[in-house]
């Protein structure tokens, strides 16, 4: 018992003897019971409930939490970025991979741009996800086409106006734009309204930029289920694509980390996930691109992986790679 007790102990006896002090007790117990039925219960059924969502969103979480997602700041970063030229150069030990004299930005109109895809060649499709952010999604940009390669930029719709600029940039030099919805929604947890008005709003966004609409979607923390890619159907036609390669570059923040985790992953037909977000992901492309064609990939765009080996993405379905199948 400590002095409180102690004290408590003394002074109930002390005033009424033993019958008053089981009185005192039994108020005190009624207390108690009552304060954790009126305070403590409620604070417990919402702290289960709360530990059940998050235990659903387990798999979500891991991706890109979106709270990560930078707010925009246009007006501090727009177009004062110059990319660093010298980093996508070829290194001593990869002589084979120049960059392209000519970047085909030029030559857009003709089938992928005018480059000769190999069907029978290694190809890759790197995607960035929760874009545009013009520092780094310009820098991304210019490493693929300074090798002759195209990228996959899945834009969430509400960042479209604020970075038109880089957005229409990245889709005249011969890059695919995608959606990732209006808002980065998990699109299993919306209603069938609610799906609709996440891609047609996005799709709305991109086109009044780029001048026509996406035809590929990545569900936000790659949330998808048969009702979802219904849905994505029938609001917009937009085939589904999710990726084979997690670079987790949100995680890493760094350049190194997240070339070695591609590197030692990547095989013919993979979709690469990343995130045009981060300077430590323009930083991995500039040092992971030079890699990719020493190895003899070519770095296309997801419908590029898919069309060039006489493959379709058809609207409703899933696709991770190319072909498709097991690890
Ligand atoms: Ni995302």
């Amino acid at each position: 018992m400590n002095n409180r007790g102690r004290q408590f102990s003394k002074n109930a006896q002390g005033r009424s003897g033993r019958g008053k002090r089981k009185g005192n007790l039994k108020w005190l117990s009624l207390g108690i019971v009552f304060m954790v039925l009126v305070i403590a219960a409620p604070l417990m059924i919402n702290g289960i409930l709360s530990n059940m969502g998050k235990a659903l969103m387990v798999s979500a979480e891991e991706y890109l939490p979106a709270v990560q997602i930078r707010p925009i700041q246009e007006a501090v970063w727009v177009y004062h970025t110059a990319p660093p030229a010298a980093a996508v150069q070829p290194t001593a030990a990869s002589p084979t991979a120049q960059p392209a004299e000519s970047p085909a930005a030029e030559t857009t109109g003709e089938p992928n741009g005018g480059r000769v895809i190999d069907p029978n060649q290694k190809m890759v499709a790197l995607t960035f996800d929760d874009g545009p952010y013009t520092p780094v999604t310009k820098r991304i940009v210019k490493t693929l086409e300074a090798y002759n390669g195209r990228g996959t930029f899945f834009v969430v719709g509400n960042r479209v106006k604020d970075y038109s600029k880089i957005l229409k940039r990245t889709y005249d030099g011969g890059h695919q734009i995608a959606t990732h919805t209006w808002s980065h929604k998990n699109l299993k947890k919306l209603s069938e309204h609610g799906v609709a008005a996440q891609v047609t709003k996005s799709m709305e966004a991109i086109k009044s930029v780029i001048g026509e609409n996406p035809t590929l979607l990545r569900p936000p923390y790659g949330a998808v289920d048969k009702t979802v890619k219904q849905r994505v159907k029938d609001a917009g036609g937009l085939a589904l694509v999710n990726w084979s390669v997690d670079s987790k570059d949100w995680k890493y923040k760094n350049a190194d980390t997240i070339v070695k985790t591609i590197m030692d992953n990547v095989k013919d037909g993979d979709i690469v996930l990343m995130h045009d977000l981060y300077e430590s992901t323009a930083e991995a492309v500039e040092k992971l691109v030079p890699k990719l064609v020493e190895k003899g990939y070519q770095l296309v765009t997801v419908e590029e992986l898919y069309t060039t080996r006489g493959d379709t993405l058809e609207a409703g379905t899933l696709h991770f790679k190319n072909p498709p199948g097991p690890d």
